[in-house]
């Protein structure tokens, strides 16, 4: 395919009747291709994802042999069912995350770049070899056990993006220890909340992280969480040194990760793992305001994190991936750490944003290094796009892979991707998934499958989507039709439990539908079978690609004593995709409105941290209620989007009188 017929396909594929299936082959982007694509043909894909889901003991137990080293081979490729609640892949396995990730590729190509470091300012940087990145983790796993950290363990990381933090993940899978990762922009609080739900021992983290040109203070964090209120399991904190700051000292429980690295020697050997153990916990929002830790294990993670690598990214042993995700998701847990370092593929650790010190910064990056695969959300893409095409100034040559993940992308951003940073060029993979399926599980297989801008397209292998009557459960049958979007086989890399909470993973998942996975996401199936996420349809809402519950805002705002009542409504906006609402009555004569809603502003950049921040709030009198007691959300989300006039039937409200006065207040000239 030219440059000029991809550019053909894009312009089409901007209607909804674009080109359905490519079966032109995938390697033939005006530009080089480091060896053959691993598929050519949407043919091969139909044929291997048919095998997958009608076979996938057989499909998967061939690719776990291909993709991973194993210490023991599995004997029971699939066990359990998602009816039953209890899944587990390759049974009888045993392997470790970090051997893979690292040895494998420190003997064969030792002096080959694992990671690329970029610092905030640029003025840093660094590349680590896998050579290198075998003997650091291996120290910091001496470090770890050191500081009495077994298998089985759990530790925290609250790092910034720096290695320190891909070599703390290694390090922790090595040892067998369970790791948390924690956003570095979670407050104190919720570092508590998460530390304690986890039973964590030990916190690895950073005298100071930098980004976007601010310095942020996160051992102070880390101090604050472990010396206030509750007291938490944690013996001991690894301080990496990272600006040189002085920081407050905790004789007994505080290290330098420096001064303890440099007293082991530079190998030690993995722990075998079984399959099923523990890989690691990363908590995510849900419906109710207490965070899930989500676990996923150590096998059919890395399977999972592996194929989709190979397959919908096309990833080669030669390719360089950029992933602009933080490592405190779960974007940045696969495909900054796991899937391009299980295959052997130079990633790159970015600590800053895309628009400091300007907006040209992720392009630089891209054509500095030689970039292949860029992933990002779509809410820098509008960002930078708004930030206008001069900054593409870059020729970013080796770029191949385009992805997006996190949210939906718009059309327009889609065909701005395409066109302007891609110059018409390159692939644009818009992934669908979850911090709960591990791994892509709606996303284009690189120049195999037509995308469609704005369409995830088709499952990847072994996903089986349906989508179901929200209300009855009822398969939704045919094309162009919608519903709630569910898959009905078990896949490798799925969660496989809430830490400490299985009936509520069991609650959440799999007993909404029985017998199906259950995604919390609405979705479309086009005419030609192809799928299109609609958004969350639980009280989940997406904040520049932030996944945050409503319940969990509404719980921090209520903690204010001047509130009485609260509720929060995720709402469209530009730039964020979604911005958080939040409507206040207070329990007496509030007149100093100005005041409480700054106050209340910094409760929940206090309580859960500064991306959760709601963008406007209202104190109103009353919030609209049923009979029952039951908070109208419905109603407040189409009076803060401008649509008063289809409030429907109100006559259900308690008092229908408050509609009107919340109209004025949010009408209100600022
Ligand atoms: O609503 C979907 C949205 O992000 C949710 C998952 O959020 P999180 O667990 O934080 O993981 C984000 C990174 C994988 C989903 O339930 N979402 C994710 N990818 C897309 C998406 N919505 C539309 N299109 C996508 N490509």
């Amino acid at each position: 395919m030219t440059a000029n017929s991809v550019n053909a396909l894009a312009s089409a594929s901007a209607e909804l009747d674009g080109p359905r299936r490519q079966d032109a082959p995938g390697d033939l982007l005006a530009k080089p291709h480091p060896s053959k694509p691993h598929l050519r043909y949407f043919h091969e894909y139909e044929a291997m994802y048919k095998r997958s889901v009608a076979q996938p003991s057989q499909f998967w137990s061939a690719l776990a042999r291909e993709l991973l080293s194993w210490d023991r081979d599995f004997q029971t490729t699939q066990y359990g069912t998602l009816e039953s609640g209890t899944v587990s892949w390759f049974l009888g396995g045993e392997l470790n995350v970090s051997y893979n990730c690292v040895d494998r590729h420190a003997i064969k190509t030792p002096d080959k770049t694992a990671i690329i470091y970029e610092s905030d300012d640029g003025t840093i940087n660094r590349s680590i070899t896998y050579h290198e990145l075998l003997r650091e983790v291996s120290r910091l796993a001496y470090v770890l056990k050191d500081m009495g950290v077994r298998k089985g363990d759990t530790v925290a990381i609250y790092l910034p993006m720096i290695p320190e933090a891909v070599i703390a993940l290694l390090a922790c899978a090595r040892i067998g220890a369970v790791h948390s990762v924690v956003f570095a922009g979670f407050s104190s609080e919720s570092l508590r909340d998460r530390l304690l739900d986890a039973n964590s021992k030990v916190v690895i983290t950073a005298d100071e992280g930098k980004r976007g040109g601010k310095t942020i203070g996160i051992k102070n964090t880390v101090d604050q969480a472990l010396g206030s209120g509750q007291s938490t399991s944690v013996t001991g904190v690894l301080v990496y040194k990272r600006t040189g700051t002085e920081v407050p000292w905790v004789p007994g429980r505080d290290r330098w990760w420096h001064q303890e690295a440099e007293k082991w020697p530079s190998y030690i050997a993995p722990e075998r793992m079984a399959s099923e153990d523990p890989l690691f916990l990363l908590y995510t929002s849900g419906s109710t305001g207490k965070p899930k830790g989500i676990v996923h294990t150590v096998g059919g993670y890395l399977v999972g994190a592996a194929a989709t690598g190979k397959y919908v990214f096309d990833l080669h042993p030669e390719d360089r991936l950029f992933c602009g995700g933080d490592v405190g998701w779960i974007t940045g847990h696969t495909y900054v750490v796991y899937s391009p370092l299980c295959l052997g593929v130079t990633t790159v650790v970015f600590e800053g944003t895309p628009v400091f010190p300007d907006p040209s910064r992720y392009w630089e990056i891209i054509d500095k290094h030689a970039i292949t695969h860029f992933y990002v959300a779509p809410t820098a893409l509008r960002l930078l796009k708004r930030a206008g095409d001069d900054h593409i100034k870059y020729p970013m040559r080796n770029l191949r892979v385009l992805g997006s993940v996190g949210e939906p992308i718009a059309p327009e951003i889609w065909k701005w991707y395409h066109d302007i940073v891609g110059r018409g060029n390159c692939h644009v993979v818009d992934t669908y998934w979850q911090t709960e399926t591990g791994s892509h599980v709606i996303a284009p297989l690189a120049g195999i499958i037509s995308p469609k801008p704005g369409a995830a397209t088709l499952p990847f292998f072994g996903i089986e989507p349906v989508l179901l009557d929200s209300q009855t459960g009822e398969l939704v049958q045919g094309n162009n039709v919608e519903g709630v979007l569910a898959f009905k086989q078990p896949w490798p890399s799925m969660a496989r439990t809430i830490w400490g909470d299985h009936k509520r993973y069991l609650d959440t998942y799999l007993n909404v539908y029985k017998g199906y996975y259950f995604t919390g996401d609405g979705a479309r199936r086009d005419h030609e079978g192809f799928y299109w996420i609609g958004g969350r349809v639980d009280d989940v809402i997406n904040v520049s690609g932030h996944r945050l519950s409503t319940a969990e805002i509404e719980s921090a705002l209520a903690e204010h004593s001047a509130v009485a009542e609260v509720a929060v409504v995720g709402i469209s906006d530009d730039l964020t995709g979604q911005a958080v609402n939040a409507f206040v009555s207070t329990k007496g004569q509030e007149e100093q409105i100005d005041a409480l809603t700054r106050e209340l502003v910094l409760q929940v950049r206090r309580t859960i941290g500064p991306f959760a921040a709601p963008q406007k709030i209202f104190v109103i009198p009353d919030l609209p209620k049923t009979r029952s007691g039951k908070i109208m959300r419905r109603i407040l989300r189409k009076i803060v989007s401008g649509e008063q006039d289809q409030l429907g039937d109100i006559t259900t409200l308690l008092d229908p009188s408050v509609v009107g006065k919340i109209i004025d207040v949010v009408n209100k000239p600022l």
